[in-house]
């Protein structure tokens, strides 16, 4: 009882601030149609910011941020929706792990408008100031355990942390998922994979290059692929496993074109920090990608997305 007392004062609070800005409550700017990338070009990893004391691999500033927006947008045009779980439309208490720019709660908020979202994340710095009140946002480091007591979530979402969660982490990772979730209620990752279909020799050797440094650097892809394990692992029953084919590149109008543009700032972002710790020139990696983006087009290629839900059981 004190836990949600406590975040609905705090989202209370938050709501009393922005009835008195200029700002309009329950703006979510971060839902609006995607604007084009101020840079479209590669950016020196010299200016781009990462956090510190965490296995993160991404950056976390304004250009990784429009980034997760355009991942965001492509999604939801594949899936048409922001969910995969059988919800319930009363569901009261939704929380989102590594909530990003914001983006997927403040969307679940307007169609779920009676239920109290929570996102969490290492860093709120990405969600759009000021953050919109509709939403409740608390900082946690996922891999230290979630700051909630059991049982208290009717849906727990996780999305796209491939590049925050080490392979060996991930079974504790997805057990702290559960044990926040209330017997019954559903628990739901969706994760990019290591497949690209179909994939030219070009593409073969760009997924090598990046997933061999991964595996290094302890990001097994392979565990991706076992999401529907993994839950059931850590007890859910009623586990649906999904593979989501993504349209890639221009061929496929404007979903393709999106999910482009973020799969090449993404794995160029990630070129970056890889290029660092090996002796790959970024300018062959630049080659790589220029040449598997041209298959990509060819051979109209799609992104393959994991997704996997399961259910917390009843005692
Ligand atoms: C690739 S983004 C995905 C954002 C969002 N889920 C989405 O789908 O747009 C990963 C997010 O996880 C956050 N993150 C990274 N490591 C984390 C950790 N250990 N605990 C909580 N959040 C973390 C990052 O700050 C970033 O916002």
């Amino acid at each position: 009882m004190g836990f949600w007392h406590h975040l609905f004062r705090k989202r209370r609070r938050a709501q009393a601030r922005a009835a008195s800005s200029p700002v309009p409550a329950g703006t979510t700017a971060a839902a609006e149609a995607p604007a084009a990338p101020e840079q479209a070009g590669p950016v020196p990893l010299t200016q781009r910011r990462y956090l510190d004391d965490i296995p993160y691999l991404l950056p976390k500033d304004p250009l990784e941020d429009q980034r997760l927006n355009y991942q965001h947008h492509a999604l939801a045009r594949t899936l048409s929706n922001h969910y995969l779980a059988p919800l319930t439309p009363g569901i009261r208490t939704i929380l989102d792990v590594g909530t990003g720019t914001g983006i997927w709660a403040f969307e679940m908020q307007a169609l779920f408008p009676h239920a109290c979202i929570v996102g969490v994340d290492v860093s709120l710095q990405s969600l759009p100031q000021p953050v919109p009140p509709t939403c409740v946002f608390v900082r946690a480091n996922v891999l230290e355990g979630l700051p909630f007591p059991d049982a208290q979530f009717c849906y727990t979402h996780q999305r796209l942390l491939v590049a925050a969660i080490p392979s060996r982490s991930w079974p504790g990772v997805v057990r702290e998922l559960v044990r926040v979730t209330r017997p019954g209620g559903w628990i739901e990752l969706l994760e990019l994979s290591d497949v690209i279909q179909p994939a030219g020799p070009a593409t073969r050797r760009l997924l090598d290059w990046f997933t061999g440094i991964s595996q290094q650097l302890g990001f097994e892809m392979a565990v991706l692929r076992q999401l529907g394990e993994l839950l059931q692992q850590a007890g859910c029953v009623e586990v649906t496993s999904q593979d989501i084919p993504v349209p890639l590149g221009r061929w496929a109008g404007a979903a393709g074109q999106l999910l482009l543009t973020d799969v090449l700032h993404g794995l160029g972002a990630l070129k970056d920090s890889y290029c660092a710790r090996t002796t790959t020139p970024p300018a062959v990696v630049d080659a790589m990608l220029q040449e598997a983006a041209q298959e990509w087009e060819q051979q109209q290629a799609r992104y393959v997305f994991h997704a996997a839900y399961g259910r917390r059981p009843q005692p």
